[in-house]
């Protein structure tokens, strides 16, 4: 059902810190900062041939990574995100199989313009784990 691996999702402290690792020790094409108020971060994206890293950094008073950060202050991986074929189907299928959509189940637009959900960790080896369409 997953198809590519679209991005790794990794929280930092400080974006421009970590923008220098990937763009200056690790020789990556970096992009500027992206504020994404909506989603309550701020975007470095990393891209590599075959992938993308996204470096992210709360935005706001709201922001869903607040949290991760005060309980990871270095930073640390926080998702992986799969494409699929129909972020529908691939609910429905994950949701009849037992696994748990986080909050009303419902695809949001993501970061990209396209639909996206996430799936719990405890149901996908400790991982949260985003799904978009493709
Ligand atoms: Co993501």
């Amino acid at each position: 059902m997953i198809g590519r691996l679209n991005h790794v999702a990794i929280v930092v402290p400080d974006l421009a810190a970590a923008a220098s690792v990937y763009r200056d020790a690790l020789g990556a094409k970096v992009s500027a900062p992206v504020a994404l108020p909506t989603h309550g971060v701020t975007t470095v994206f990393v891209e590599l041939p075959n992938t993308k890293i996204e470096l992210l950094h709360p935005l706001g008073d709201k922001s869903p990574i607040a949290r991760f950060l005060a309980d990871h202050p270095s930073g640390g991986m926080h998702h992986v995100c799969y494409e699929v074929d129909d972020i529908y189907a691939a609910r429905d299928k994950l949701k009849a199989g037992g696994a748990r959509v986080i909050g009303d189940g419902e695809p949001k637009i993501g970061a990209h313009e396209k639909p996206v959900l996430f799936l719990h960790p405890k149901d996908f080896c400790g991982t949260l784990v985003e799904l978009q369409q493709a």
